[in-house]
């Protein structure tokens, strides 16, 4: 780590100080040293939504967001959509290495040996209503699970940790097929642990359905699951890890991420572009007008924008390839022209030119999810299951960093000074 001194003189004191600097970065709290007056608090920064904020040291996940990089533990996310498998990047985003043939057989069997859900799991999700947002349903259903293993709060034994993170690997996917099933009426369809981890989810959707079982598919759902499996401190993964820092069970944790995942803005915006496309826009004469909307603020492009990435999410890249052996099996989808036209007029105008606004993640994945026959409010669901490994993941690395402690930000307060309290009839 290399070591600076970033200087600082305090105009309203005439003070100096000399502040650490550690890897180009000051420890906010060093900045409490500056006041104006011995009894004050100290300076702080005021950050609302934490776009200047580091609050953590990670390993996990590297983000060039002006270059379009993501790499997991190191490795270029082309390379391991091309290479890799979901269970097997599981393993190296939780762990750190890719495992040898050895370790990767252990993992795969060890998440295989909780493929199973309690049936009274199974219970509460068939009591849902069946127009029921998945996404709901999910949330419940992960926090419902914990209670079936209260030894889960003992976050501290590294095997009981081990035993749950498998659990939530094998029993996520399983919560959102059994509800898929109950929400279509169709009886639910157990795991087969002959299968791979992406065939046996998309069995359980569609079993009998060779069609949508077709190994291509597969393959797409895995190469889907794999972009998706982690994003260094986006919204939901902070929550993953401020909920966690409370010290709850990971699966009351992984619920509360999974919840701050559902938003239109997070993982929800894949639902939001396949409405966008279909009830709002409709046709392709139909997009000049609509951006206009969003060019005077009454609108947001869906799939567009990034709080890190100011060029082409290379996710968003990888899918809009991998979308092509889909339709080679499922046949076009009749809103890709659409998205392609909408996609190729935002990128000319000024408006997006100005503020690096590009596809982003969710932009295409809706278009392959419908393709292969997945119900629009189930998209933000295989979301969920991408990205599990990646939450557990960061929890695993925030349990083991000597420099966290319980979450909890400042404020800087607005409000009135002390007042009395006012009776009823005087008011
Ligand atoms: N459509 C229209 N204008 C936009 C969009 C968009 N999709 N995204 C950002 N802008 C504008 C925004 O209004 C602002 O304009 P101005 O400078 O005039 O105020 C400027 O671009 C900067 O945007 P911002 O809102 O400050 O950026 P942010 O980092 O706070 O928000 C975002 C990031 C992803 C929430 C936002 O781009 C957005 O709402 N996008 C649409 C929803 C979406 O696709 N979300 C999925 C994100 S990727 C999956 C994931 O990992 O969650």
């Amino acid at each position: 780590m290399s070591k600076d001194i970033l200087s600082i003189t305090d105009s309203r004191t005439g003070k100096s100080y000399e502040l650490d600097v550690t890897d180009g970065n000051i420890r906010a709290k060093d900045l409490r040293q500056i006041k104006v007056n011995d009894d004050e608090f100290g300076m702080m920064s005021y950050d609302p939504s934490f776009e200047n904020t580091a609050s953590c040291k990670s390993s996990v996940t590297f983000i060039d967001g002006d270059k379009g990089i993501l790499r997991y533990r190191g490795y270029p996310i082309e390379q391991l959509a091309e290479k890799s498998t979901q269970l097997e990047v599981s393993k190296l985003l939780i762990d750190g290495e890719l495992p040898n043939k050895v370790d990767l057989d252990k993992w795969i069997s060890d998440v295989k040996e909780f493929n199973s859900v309690p049936k009274e799991i199974e219970n509460i999700i068939t009591s849902f209503p069946k127009n029921s947002h998945p996404m709901g349903v999910l949330i419940s259903a992960i926090a419902a699970l914990g209670t079936f293993y209260p030894n889960s709060k003992e976050i501290s034994d590294e095997e009981e940790n081990y035993k749950n993170i498998c659990r939530l690997m094998a029993q996520v996917p399983i919560l959102a097929a059994y509800f898929y099933r109950h929400s279509q009426g169709l009886p639910i369809v157990p795991p087969d642990n002959s299968m791979s981890y992406s065939e046996n989810f998309l069995n359980m959707l569609f079993q009998g359905d060779e069609k949508k079982l077709n190994p291509v598919l597969v393959d797409a759902m895995d190469t889907l699951l794999i972009l998706h499996a982690d994003h260094e401190q986006n919204c939901s993964a902070s929550v993953m890890r401020n909920t966690g820092s409370s010290e709850p069970d990971p699966y009351s944790a992984v619920a509360s991420a999974t919840a701050a995942l559902y938003g239109p803005l997070h993982g929800g915006a894949n639902e939001a572009v396949l409405e966008m496309l279909t009830n709002e826009i409709k046709t392709v004469d139909n997009i000049p007008e609509f951006l206009e909307k969003v060019q005077k603020k009454e609108a947001l492009l869906m799939g567009f924008g990034h709080r890190v990435y100011k060029s082409y999410d290379p996710r968003a890249k990888y899918i809009k390839k991998a979308a092509d052996s889909v339709f080679e099996i499922t046949g076009t989808n009749p809103l890709l022209d659409i998205a392609l036209e909408l996609e190729s007029i935002a990128l000319s105008e000024d408006y997006f030119i100005q503020r690096n606004l590009y596809p982003n993640v969710d932009f295409y994945s809706g278009l392959i999810y419908q393709s292969m026959g997945i119900p629009t409010p189930m998209f933000t669901v295989l979301f969920t299951i991408g990205r599990t490994p990646g939450w557990l993941a960061q929890w695993k690395e925030f349990l083991n960093d000597k420099d966290q402690k319980i979450a909890r930000p400042r404020q800087i307060y607005t409000g009135y000074d002390s007042r009395d309290y006012v009776e009823l009839s005087s008011r």
